[in-house]
């Protein structure tokens, strides 16, 4: 029998009962769920349910990157709405190769053709799908501190937790890569972190046998693993490695792309070109759902002939579509991107290294752009990682006083949208340092 909807009725305007009698939660047990209404935003601010106005220093998942209600992204899509709200991804569409071509410009030269998915996991999946034709070989190389997406490859190319109750997919192999910090490499310098990671991969390639390695997948920031900065040499080694034994090089920026680091990519920051970028969040900040895969030429040219087995129903939602096109020109226009690498290097990356120098209990702080992870020890010599209670405590602290902070483990991830202002930065630095007071730390 279907759910009798007057069961409803009661509820109809209360969003919070609505969410704890029908919505289904990711990455929870759903039991003590207790979310938190938003109704709108602005800017980098978030209304409440409860009236009060949040600073977001999360971006939500990291992918709010132009802020909250940006209007001239809401005009793209109502425009694109009222034109054509859906067609199917045979067909050509102006929205869609406008699209295409300013997200394409972006990425380095000899990569022209973008296939578009749904968002980050799927986009991974037929990055990796490409490889694994290309070349035909299986293997996938990554990194233990990762993550690609929820979805059947991403997932097992994940490094993470995540991956362990979902590895399912076979021909995926991890390896280490440089976290001076935290080094596996008894490293002391990021140096020798570099050199000896490049060392450790190439090993792994040869053990692993170079002819069965489609390609490598990293991150060229490692997000959601701790915003973790490579070492300035590191990709060019990697690209030297992958190129000496004709494995691809698939670079991760669906976290990391579109201003997140001061930088258009992430990867512009280094001096390599990978054969395949992934994207998603940051290119319309998630104000209608969507990502990709930008193709060098060689990738691309492998299916003029041949089928590419991939495709998706929403392969390039008119919407979605509307929504890259607006947000690209409106950062360009505001120079959103150039506004990030300010705010990283006048306003986040000296305040958070002044509240290092004021709370023991940091252990290190590191990122660019508005892309920063503040560590957090318990002992800052023995580093070892602070409890997960006071990690918690930190982001009540944080709730308290307006400011929604993220956390992953023992690290405070601190990423505002790249439309922050010098003001609403330092005001946001002002609350962390209120808030590790009052956690003790
Ligand atoms: C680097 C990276 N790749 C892929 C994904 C997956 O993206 P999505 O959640 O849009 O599928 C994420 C999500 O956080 C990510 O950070």
């Amino acid at each position: 029998m279907g759910h009798d909807l007057s069961q409803d009725a009661e509820i109809w305007d209360d969003a919070y009962k609505l969410d704890r009698a029908h919505v289904f939660h990711s990455w929870h047990a759903q039991r003590n769920l207790d979310p938190t209404e938003v109704v709108t935003g602005h800017g980098v601010w978030l209304k409440y349910g409860d009236g009060r106005e949040m600073l977001d220093f999360t971006s939500q998942q990291v992918n709010v990157n132009i802020g909250y209600q940006h209007p001239k992204v809401i005009e793209g899509i109502k425009k694109q709405a009222e034109l054509l709200c859906t067609v199917g991804p045979d067909y050509a569409n102006l929205a869609r190769g406008r699209a295409a071509s300013l997200v394409a410009r972006r990425a380095p030269e000899g990569f022209d053709k973008v296939f578009f998915t749904n968002a980050g996991a799927d986009a991974n999946e037929n990055a990796m799908r490409a490889a694994r034709l290309f070349t035909g070989r299986d293997k996938i190389l990554s990194s233990y501190r990762c993550y690609h997406g929820n979805t059947g490859a991403a997932i097992s190319a994940t490094g993470d937790w995540r991956r362990k109750p979902n590895d399912y997919s076979r021909g995926h192999v991890h390896f280490f890569t440089p976290y001076l910090y935290r080094s596996e490499f008894s490293a002391t310098t990021q140096e020798e972190e570099c050199e000896r990671a490049l060392a450790h991969l190439e090993h792994v390639i040869q053990f692993e046998g170079p002819d069965t390695i489609a390609a490598v997948l990293l991150e060229s920031v490692p997000g959601t693993a701790g915003i973790i900065i490579p070492p300035k040499d590191y990709f060019k080694g990697v690209r030297e490695i992958t190129k000496k034994y004709s494995i691809l090089m698939i670079t991760d920026e669906v976290m990391a792309g579109f201003g997140r680091t001061g930088f258009w990519f992430a990867l512009d920051d280094y001096d390599y070109t990978p054969d395949i970028i992934s994207f998603a969040k940051g290119c319309n900040s998630g104000y209608v759902p969507a990502g990709g895969v930008i193709m060098s030429d060689p990738v691309a040219h492998r299916f003029d002939d041949i089928v590419f087995p991939g495709g998706l129903t929403y392969s390039g939602h008119p919407l979605a579509m509307g929504a890259i096109v607006a947000t690209q020109e409106a950062m360009e226009e505001e120079h959103i991107v150039d506004n990030a690498y300010t705010i990283g290097k006048d306003v986040l990356g000296p305040q958070l290294t002044a509240l290092y120098d004021k709370h023991p209990k940091i252990g290190e702080v590191c990122g660019k752009g508005v892309f920063w992870a503040v560590e957090m020890v318990a002992d800052r010599t023995t580093k070892e990682p602070l409890d997960d209670a006071t990690m918690k405590q930190i982001v009540a602290e944080g709730d308290k006083r307006g400011l929604i902070l993220g956390v992953h483990n023992n690290r405070i991830h601190v990423t505002p949208p790249c439309v922050i202002s010098a003001d609403e930065a330092t005001q946001g630095v002002e609350i962390l340092d209120q808030v590790l007071i009052a956690a003790g730390c």
